[in-house]
Parts: structure tokens; sequence; C-alpha cells
């Protein structure tokens, strides 16, 4: 008998769920799994593909070469998380760049690329013991998630992170440009017609602006203890 439990951990972009969530992966012994990368890695095809670039967006183009893209994940031993890879190649960190966050809005509004993802998500969440974190994931993937989170903190707060992060990998980027980036991103996740950003009314909200990830990681493991007690 496993009494392994599913945890949807959503939210705004930048705001620390994915550092959560490895966190609790890697505590619990569960897969975690970064469904923004899967909607990154779809981007990436795209504007490898020529289907979308900052001026032009061919969306039926993409909707008839869904099959044409493989998305995988496969752990790294120097960096302890798992790498996306797009048709066994492993765009990990290109995904991640300015040019991939300004366009992604634009593919993760898809029905079709979203039925895609949503589709792999339920088949990987569907024995439990997976940590999972994206806009949807208590609402439409998986919402029989035994605990599910809500996270959030301020713009700044975000963009700051998210600037910190990307120059300290050398590239080259403006305060501005992220907090413009992440402040469109929050409207057009909110807004969009398909699986818009919402708090599952069982969802517990973590503000962390006022929390350390420490203290975030413990208030969490509590909830989780609880549920496995049960
Ligand atoms: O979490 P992230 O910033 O890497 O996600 C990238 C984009 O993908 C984000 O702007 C919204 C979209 N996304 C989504 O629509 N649904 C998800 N479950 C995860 C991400």
């Amino acid at each position: 008998m496993t009494n392994k439990i599913n945890i949807a951990v959503d939210g705004f972009s930048s705001c620390g769920k994915s550092t959560l969530a490895k966190q609790l992966a890697q505590y619990l012994q569960y897969i975690y799994l970064d469904t923004g990368a899967m909607y990154r890695t779809v981007t990436l095809f795209a504007m490898q593909n020529n289907i979308i670039s900052p001026s032009h967006f061919n969306k039926n183009t993409l909707i008839k070469k869904l099959d044409e893209i493989n998305i995988s994940f496969k752990y790294n031993e120097q960096t302890k998380a798992s790498d996306a890879y797009l048709n066994n190649e492993n765009v990990e960190n290109i995904i991640r760049s300015i040019e991939v966050s300004n366009l992604v809005s634009e593919i993760s509004q898809i029905k079709q690329v979203r039925q895609k993802m949503v589709a792999l998500q339920q088949e990987i969440a569907k024995n439990k013991g997976v940590v999972m974190d994206g806009r949807d994931i208590g609402t439409v993937v998986i919402p029989d998630a035994e605990i599910k989170l809500f996270m959030t903190a301020s713009a700044e707060i975000r963009a700051q992170r998210r600037f910190d992060e990307l120059t300290a990998k050398g590239e080259k980027v403006s305060y501005k440009e992220i907090f413009d980036n992440i402040t469109k991103r929050d409207y057009l996740d909110q807004n969009r017609e398909e699986s818009p950003l919402i708090q599952a009314n069982d969802a517990i909200v973590l503000d962390n602006s006022k929390y350390t990830i420490q203290e975030q990681f413990n208030f969490v493991l509590k909830l989780v203890n609880e549920k496995l007690s049960k």
C-alpha cells in the first residue's frame, strides 16, 4: 500500500514555486514536474521552426506540428535537478531566456497545446508522489491533489529575483525589461480564456514576500505530515 500524495503548487511567475516544489520533492523523494518548462519548450520549438517571433505567429502551423514535439526530463547529477529536453536535446538553459519568456504566453494560451501538456502531466501524476508547479495544477491538471498551494509575492520582489538569477548566468537584461515581462505575463495568465490562473477554492495561500525559503518549507512540510499521518 502506498500513502503517497500529490502536491499542486500554483501561482504567479517567478514567485518561488519551483524552489519550494523542488525542495519538497527532494525531501519526500517525490517526482518534481515543472510544467512551465513544458510550455517554454513548446515555445522554443515554435521559435526554432519559424512559427513564432516577436512580429509573427502562425498558430495553425504549430497545432499541425504538435506531434513532432517530444518533451522529456532527465535528472542532472551536477545541478541535482531535472533538465528539460526537446526531441532529446537538452534545452534547460535556453528555455529560461528572456526571448522565450517574452513569447511563452502566446503559446500557453492555445487550447491544443494545453490539452497535450495536461494529458502528459496527468499521466505522470496518476500514481501519486508528484509535486507539480504551474498555473492550473490545482484547478485543472490534478484537482484531486491532496495539497494545493497558491503562491504569490509582489511584482517588484519577483522581478528583482529573476533579474539576479539571469544576470548571474551572464544574460544581458535590464530590471525594467524583466519587470514588464512579469507584469504582462501576470495579466495574460489571469485573463486568458483557456485555464486562466485562478486560486482553487481549497488552496492555501502562501505570500512568499513574508517568509524565508526555510520558513515556507517548514510550513508546508507540516501540512504534508498532517496529510500523511491521516
Ligand atoms: O512557471 P514559468 O514562468 O516557467 O511558466 C512559463 C509560462 O507558461 C507562464 O507565463 C504561463 C505558462 N504556464 C501555464 O500557462 N500553465 C502552467 N501550468 C505553467 C506555465
